[in-house]
């Protein structure tokens, strides 16, 4: 994504989206933990059915009783999403053997260039747990829906193409339930220290 303040609006937008489902869901918010914004029941996240960065069909039904830090980017991205799943990496370093109950995972805006193929060796570069996950354009459209995730093709010329994107990460239980989401711009000891309270 662009860092530049448009690049915020989806993310406030998705704040307030919360903040309101929350209120229909009468969940508990927690206030001033590093990033955190909520927690609790909100309308983000809910099935999906894609293909992993070995090839194989998979649902969220498959990550039930694991934990998941979901980001939505795309391996072309030049700066903030391999920062992010950098900092997702790091992390979960940090947080030690705990770190086994949680799947890092990258789920693409970009299915048109991020084949399994491709997300198979960008994962490479952020640890072996890392799951890639592309999709038809149909499957993607759906997840980013379901996440609130904004994301849109931004030509560059001569068929190049870059995108905008929300970037925000999400904590998502063993239940398949959002627990939180932080911003982009958290740090690794600050992300390390949420997870401990959370998972
Ligand atoms: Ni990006």
């Amino acid at each position: 994504m662009m860092r530049n303040k448009q690049a915020l609006i989806p993310y406030l937008l998705l704040v307030a989206a919360l903040a309101g489902g929350l209120i229909w869901h009468e969940s508990e918010t927690v206030p001033g933990l590093g990033r955190s914004v909520v927690t609790g029941r909100a309308d983000v996240g809910g099935p999906f059915q894609l293909i992993d960065h070995t090839g194989k069909p998979v649902s969220d039904a498959d990550f039930r009783g694991r934990y998941m830090l979901i980001y939505f980017g795309y391996s072309f991205c030049p700066d903030v999403c391999p920062t992010t799943l950098a900092v997702m990496a790091q992390a979960l370093e940090k947080l030690g053997p705990e770190a086994g109950r949680v799947t890092p995972v990258f789920i693409t805006i970009d299915p048109e260039r991020d084949t399994p193929k491709v997300l198979a060796d960008y994962m490479k570069a952020f640890g072996p747990n890392f799951v890639g996950l592309t999709g038809s354009a149909a499957a993607i459209k759906d997840a980013e829906k379901k996440y609130r995730v904004y994301a849109v093709k931004k030509p560059l010329g001569k068929g190049a193409y870059g995108m905008d994107h929300s970037s925000v990460l999400y904590l998502m239980g063993p239940n398949g339930k959002l627990i939180s989401f932080y911003d982009e711009a958290i740090s690794p000891d600050a992300l390390a220290k949420e997870l401990r309270q959370k998972i």
